[in-house]
């Protein structure tokens, strides 16, 4: 059935969407209902890969035990009290390499995490990409075989604080035509 819901999404433009998204670092204890967590890992599934190689993971984490662990790879308290956080992991020797060498796994995850940011924006929900935790710490937390790489994670969740403005470059500060 096509609901009033249904009906606002569609009304909303990708640009709309794209402003919507913003970095949540804080999160209502509340958790998310499962269907909008099938949603935003579906949308993690369909992302484009290259050569369709698809190497990437996602692990779920909802085990208050576990989200705990992963405050020593990550300490900040915002980050392991969303209710659930997602890992984004590649496997790079499956992933496509160009001629150069080129390995392209974190440009396949980075992809997986955007649609599933946006997909969680869309959904009301809140996202924040996670870069800096100690690498070390997650594979050992998460049993991570040696062949996999954790890329990224983000809590998701309800947010509990607004966005703020975006801070961005003007367009001319990174266009160019035809050449550098
Ligand atoms: C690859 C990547 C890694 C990031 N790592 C972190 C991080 O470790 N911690 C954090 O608080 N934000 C992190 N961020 C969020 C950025 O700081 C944020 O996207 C940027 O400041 C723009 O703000 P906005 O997302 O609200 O538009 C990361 C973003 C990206 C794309």
């Amino acid at each position: 059935m096509y609901t009033v819901k249904d009906k606002m999404r569609a009304v909303m433009s990708f640009l709309d969407l794209a402003n919507k998204r913003y970095s949540v670092r804080s999160y209502e204890a509340a958790e998310i209902e499962e269907t909008n967590l099938l949603e935003v890992l579906e949308a993690g599934r369909i992302a484009p890969s290259a050569a369709n190689q698809q190497p990437c993971h996602f692990i779920v984490i909802r085990d208050p035990v576990q989200k705990q662990a992963l405050k020593e790879a990550y300490a900040k308290d915002w980050f392991w009290k969303a209710p659930v956080i997602i890992v984004v992991c590649v496997e790079p020797h499956k992933a496509w390499t160009r001629q150069d060498g080129k390995n392209y796994a974190a440009v396949d995850g980075a992809i997986a995490m955007d649609h599933m940011t946006l997909c969680a924006a869309d959904l009301g929900l809140g996202t924040c990409w996670i870069g800096a935790f100690d690498p070390a710490k997650i594979r050992r937390i998460l049993d991570l075989p040696e062949e996999i790489e954790p890329l990224a994670m983000t809590p998701l969740g309800k947010p509990a604080a607004p966005a703020l403005p975006k801070r961005r470059k003007a367009l001319e500060q990174m266009l160019h035509h035809e050449h550098w």
